[in-house]
């Protein structure tokens, strides 16, 4: 079989394909092109190619890690500014990516997840006694609530802090730091790097707010190593200072501990709020689902606090939130390199310079998988026996292989108890029925400008 040219627009001069790329929304602008040129596409971004990659039948092979592995490349290059060797940007070469998988994987486990249930449900309560007390006539920044539910709830999991976030009008700084530094780094990502150095305000933010990022996660340890107490919490923090890694026998450095505090924050807490909006949207657009889900949780719940053992019971919860993150999967794309020169579908030459980005709300919209219907939101495509006839690797919402995401029992049971929570004490409603959809973009996606109004129900909590 002969190889094939991969189709690509067409370039201009010097800016390659950058021209083809909403700078605010790049990966819609990704998904309109793969809607346009099909399941793989070439863009020339940089000075680079990227090969963009969306029909199951492709990222299928992608997902065989015999032949691919992660690659980190553009926005996550940069991101290694304030990540550095942290879970998330670390290179699969260095050693302190095995080493913190190692020391992390059980804390972030079934087992150790569960033991963080209860934190998880004291900040939800913070928010919904919020709403509560807002009333039926308040209106409610989705976006705004969701990102302050899931940054508390990570920090004081992750390192038994509260941020307090409902308590105050303006959010934590880091949060500030943290989001305008992930949008640069988006930014240089796509951007020459000659370009970037030129822009002097923008470089001095970017400085700033990496300085800021590393000196709130540096405070952290100094503050835990002070004080005595401290050291015997069951918390992520603990499991970096104290925990020995059983292969080489070593701790973590300060500085790796540092890097990965930033990576929880960074990877735990947009994504999962973004989560969360989409899920709130999703439900208010579609009646149907909305009121399934809410005699579901009624007959689980009734009047209590939920429990972590109700979880098992609120499957079609968990079905809602795999449906959400299938049409908005917040982290919408990673990125993989071949091992070594390789055909893709036997066809498509990759060397191991490139780089082949899986672009998962087009693959979540494959229709040789998902149907006709696969814009429609409809959570009973996860019923199990459901989900057992897709053909393998067509919903990677989190990832792949031993780079997957290692917070998604975290993710996946915060949401669904938020979600249920919600459901049992709230009828939820736009604040302007007119509202249409509109999808912000930095690293994650997430609903811009979504508006609701929540109305206590006689039931719940
Ligand atoms: C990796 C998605 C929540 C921590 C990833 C990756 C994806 C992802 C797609 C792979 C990235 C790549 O290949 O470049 C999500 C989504 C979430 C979520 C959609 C919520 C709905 C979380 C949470 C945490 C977390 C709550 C931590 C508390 C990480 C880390 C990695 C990662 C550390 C890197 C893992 C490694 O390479 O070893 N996530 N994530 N994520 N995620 Fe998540």
């Amino acid at each position: 079989p002969g190889k094939s040219v991969v189709p690509q627009p067409p370039m201009k001069l010097l800016l390659g394909n950058l021209g083809e790329l909403d700078s605010k929304a790049p990966i819609q602008s990704m998904m309109r092109l793969a809607r346009e040129y099909g399941g793989i596409y070439k863009l020339t971004l940089a000075g680079k190619d990227v090969h963009v990659v969306s029909s199951q039948e492709l990222v299928n092979e992608l997902c065989d890690e015999s032949r691919f592995v992660k690659r980190i490349s553009g926005p996550l290059k940069h991101i290694r500014d304030f990540a550095g060797d942290g879970l998330f940007t670390a290179y699969n070469s260095e050693p302190n990516w095995a080493k913190a998988h190692r020391l992390l994987m059980p804390a972030f486990g079934p087992i150790g997840v569960r033991s963080m249930f209860d934190r998880m449900v004291d900040i939800a309560d913070q928010m919904f006694v919020k709403w509560e007390r807002f009333g039926p006539s308040g209106v409610i920044d989705v976006t705004d609530n969701m990102t302050r539910l899931a940054l508390d709830t990570i920090a004081l999991c992750a390192f038994d802090v509260r941020f307090n976030s409902f308590y105050q009008n303006e959010m934590h700084p880091f949060v500030a730091a943290m989001g305008s530094a992930l949008e640069e780094a988006g930014q240089r990502g796509r951007r020459p790097n000659v370009v970037s150095e030129l822009m002097v305000g923008t470089r001095r933010r970017y400085e700033a707010d990496q300085k800021m990022l590393a000196r709130i996660a540096g405070q952290l340890i100094v503050e835990r190593r002070a004080d005595p107490k401290g050291l015997e919490k069951k918390d992520l923090l603990n499991v970096m200072m104290n925990g020995v890694d059983p292969v080489t026998g070593e701790k973590l450095s300060d500085e790796n501990i540092r890097f990965q505090l930033v990576t929880f924050l960074i990877a735990g807490h947009e994504t999962t709020s973004g989560l969360l909006s989409f899920t709130c949207q999703l439900l208010v657009e579609n009646p149907r689902v909305m009121l399934k889900a809410q005699a579901i949780v009624d007959e689980v719940l009734g009047n209590n606090m939920p429990r972590v053992e109700d979880l098992a019971k609120l499957r079609y919860i968990e079905q809602i939130l795999m449906e959400s993150l299938r049409l908005w999967p917040t982290a919408p794309a990673f990125s993989v390199k071949p091992i070594e020169d390789t055909l893709l579908a036997g066809k498509y030459p990759l060397s191991s310079r490139d780089t082949a980005l899986v672009l998962a709300p087009s693959l979540h919209r494959d229709p040789a998988v998902w149907g006709d219907d696969a814009e429609e939101f409809r959570p009973e495509r996860f019923e199990p026996e459901q989900a057992e006839k897709l053909p393998p690797n067509a919903w990677k919402p989190f990832g792949n292989g031993v780079r997957a995401c290692i917070g998604r029992a975290f993710a996946m049971q915060e949401s669904q108890m938020v979600i249920s929570m919600m459901l049992q004490r709230f009828d939820i409603m736009l604040d302007d029925p007119s509202y249409k959809l509109e999808v912000a973009e930095t690293l994650t996606i997430k609903p811009h400008g979504l508006l609701m109004r929540a109305r206590r129900r006689g039931t719940g909590g």
